[in-house]
């Protein structure tokens, strides 16, 4: 499925007003894990800013111990204080990176804005050595700033 038709889907599930915020982010993780093939685990972290603590709200895949992650910490910990995109193209070359399964080779980690607060992420794990472009950059980016507006 392009990223082009994702992103009616993506508009699609996040219009459904019927349904709690987390389980139309719940819906949008199960859809790009199973709609593009080296997203192996898609998983939204909110953070807690009075403990600098990110908290896993809604994921597709295996589930992880890490669903509280101090800011700092991991790939996930350091984008909570960088407010940055980060491409991990080699876990193995991170010496800041919390390991949730043997079988991850990449990461990236966009950071998610509300009001230009750094509220939160979407991480994905990819099984698949040096899959993510610009590409999903941008698209990783968009649903960010569309989960923001239903916030
Ligand atoms: N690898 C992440 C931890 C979260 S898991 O990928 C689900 C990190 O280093 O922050």
């Amino acid at each position: 499925m392009s990223f082009h038709i994702l992103k009616k889907e993506v508009e699609h599930i996040l219009s459904r007003s019927d349904k709690q915020l987390n389980e139309r982010l719940t819906n949008i993780c199960e859809l790009l894990q199973s709609e593009i093939d080296h997203y192996d685990w898609v998983g939204f972290y909110f953070a807690e800013h009075s403990t600098k603590t990110l908290h896993l709200k809604a994921f597709a895949g295996e589930p992880t111990d890490h669903t509280v992650i101090p800011f700092g910490k991991g790939i996930c910990g350091q984008v909570a204080e960088s407010h940055k995109n980060f491409v991990v193209p080699d876990v193995k070359s991170q010496d800041n990176y919390i390991a949730c399964s043997l079988n991850v080779k990449a990461e990236i980690v966009v950071p998610l804005f509300k009001d230009r607060v750094n509220i939160g992420q979407i991480d994905i794990d990819s099984h698949t050595p040096d899959p993510f472009t610009v590409e999903d950059e941008r698209f990783l980016e968009w649903i960010n700033e569309n989960v923001a507006k239903n916030i």
